[in-house]
């Protein structure tokens, strides 16, 4: 049997409410979102990987730091806060009213000028970025069709020892049946596989959300 525990709905319970730092700003702008989107919100990552991503952040104390897919900018405001002095957040989404939600809340946390707001198709924005290995932290979010070519982008502008983060690597489960072949679905696959055994980097994935991969380059 793999040693994995599984999450009962209480145990789930139990973990967000441990895993995840309580404070209204993120609270409020999640109510905002899951008011406004209905469903459509679940695309904001989950409380507890807003709880790995500050400690995550924190650790790193990255200069630049990237987001690829920032809807209302509840994942950025877990980053951005968690900046060393200094520190910038460059947020890429093509919704440019989806982001502008975040906004008030980026400046009630105090990180607004510490975010870089580019609404754009991604691959165009990083493409856009010089070739420098500058980029400390990344995390990975936005459509899954994309997901090789973002981390291709990503990985060369990535310094030694930097760290790209890679959410819905599990991709609720869907990625288990052969039959589905959505783009979605297939980029997930196809980045999943593409960078086992890449010997460029070291990766965990872990059970947190619908899955996120820790990947360092080396
Ligand atoms: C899963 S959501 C991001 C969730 C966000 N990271 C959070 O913490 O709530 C995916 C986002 O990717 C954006 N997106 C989709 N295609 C894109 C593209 N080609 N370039 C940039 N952003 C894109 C969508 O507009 C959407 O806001």
């Amino acid at each position: 049997m793999p040693k994995v525990t599984a999450l009962t709905d209480d145990l789930c319970r139990y973990l967000l409410r441990r895993g995840t730092a309580d404070d209204a700003v993120a609270t409020e702008l999640r109510k905002e979102t899951l008011r406004r989107f209905g469903e459509l919100g679940a695309m904001m990552i989950a409380e507890d990987q807003g709880g790995l991503l500050s400690v995550l952040v924190g650790t790193l104390a990255p200069k630049l730091a990237v987001e690829i897919g920032t809807f209302t900018g509840y994942g950025s405001l877990f980053i951005a806060r968690a900046l060393p002095p200094g520190g910038k957040l460059l947020c890429c989404d093509v919704n440019a009213e989806w982001a502008r939600i975040g906004k008030p809340y980026w400046r009630r946390a105090g990180v607004a000028e510490k975010i870089d707001l580019r609404i754009a198709p991604a691959l165009e924005t990083l493409r856009g970025l010089p070739d420098a290995e500058a980029v400390d932290f990344a995390f990975i979010d936005a459509d899954k069709a994309n997901y090789v070519a973002y981390y291709e982008e990503i990985l060369k502008r990535t310094r030694k020892n930097g760290l790209i983060a890679v959410d819905n690597v599990l991709w609720h489960n869907w990625l288990m049946d052969a039959a589905d072949q959505n783009p979605e679905t297939v980029g997930v696959r196809e980045f999943n596989d593409h960078i086992l055994g890449d010997p460029r980097v070291q990766t965990a994935m872990l059970h947190v959300g619908d899955g996120i991969t820790l990947i360092r380059k080396l």
